[in-house]
C-alpha cells in the first residue's frame, strides 16, 4: 500500500505502532455508530485494534484496489483517522465491480478539513490506479459525511434501498470528471 502525501497529511498504511490510536478512535460510539450496521459495539482492547489493522492489510492482499490508510497530520506526526476504498458485495449476488470510499476521524480532529483533504487525495489515487467510479453510502441522517461528499463534488443520488448493506442509504457516486 503506497503512501500518499497532501499539503498537510500523510496517508499511509496502519502499522502495529498505531494500535493505541486505532483503539482510541474506534472506542468512541459516536464514530463507530456511523460506520456499519447495528449493533454498534465500541472497540475495547488492543488485540481488537491489532485485528482491525490486520484486516486492512488482508483486504489489500486480496484486491490491491482495496486500501485503508491512516490519516496522519504531517506537522505533528499524529494519526487522526482513516480513509478507505473497499469492494462492495451485493446482498443479492456477490461482487459486481463496485467499490466504495469512506472516512472517519477522531472527533478532536474534526472541523479542520482533514477528512476532505484525505478523501480527495485517496479518490484521485484510486482513479490513477484504474478505478473509474466510487460509491459513497451513508446513513441518511449523516450530515457531516454528506457535506463532505458534496464538498468533493460527488453526484448525489438521494436516499434509496442499500443493495450492499440493507436498509436505507443516502448515496453519492464520484468519477474522475467530478473530482
Ligand atoms: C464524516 C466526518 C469525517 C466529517 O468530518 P469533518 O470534520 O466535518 O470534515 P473535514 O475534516 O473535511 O472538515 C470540514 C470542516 O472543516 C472546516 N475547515 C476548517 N479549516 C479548514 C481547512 N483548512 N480546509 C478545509 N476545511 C476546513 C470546514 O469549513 C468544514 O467545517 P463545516 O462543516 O463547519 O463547514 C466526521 O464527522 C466523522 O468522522 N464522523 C463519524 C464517522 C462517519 O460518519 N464516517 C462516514 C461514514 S459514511
Amino acid at each position: 500500500m503506497c503512501e500518499i502525501r497532501t499539503q498537510r497529511l500523510i496517508l499511509r498504511p496502519f502499522t502495529v505502532a498505531d494500535e493505541a490510536t486505532v483503539l482510541s478512535i474506534h472506542s468512541i460510539y459516536d464514530v463507530i455508530r456511523w460506520l456499519s450496521n447495528p449493533p454498534w459495539v465500541p472497540m475495547e482492547t488492543l488485540a481488537q485494534a491489532e485485528e482491525w489493522i490486520d484486516r486492512t492489510h488482508e483486504r489489500h492482499a486480496v484486491d490491491p484496489h482495496q486500501r485503508t490508510l491512516a490519516i496522519e497530520v504531517a506537522e505533528i506526526g499524529t494519526v487522526v483517522g482513516a480513509v478507505n476504498v473497499t469492494r462492495l458485495h451485493r446482498l443479492d449476488g456477490g461482487f459486481v465491480g463496485e467499490y466504495e470510499t469512506g472516512w472517519h476521524l477522531h472527533p478532536d480532529a474534526a472541523g479542520r478539513g482533514y477528512a476532505t483533504e484525505a478523501a480527495r487525495a485517496m479518490i484521485a489515487s484510486a482513479f490513477d490506479g484504474g478505478l473509474d467510479e466510487l460509491t459513497i453510502g451513508m446513513w441518511p441522517d449523516n450530515e457531516p459525511s454528506a457535506a463532505l461528499a458534496r464538498r468533493l463534488g460527488a453526484e448525489e443520488l438521494g436516499v434509496d434501498d442499500d443493495p450492499w448493506y440493507g436498509g436505507q442509504t443516502l448515496l453519492f457516486r464520484i468519477s474522475p470528471p467530478h473530482l
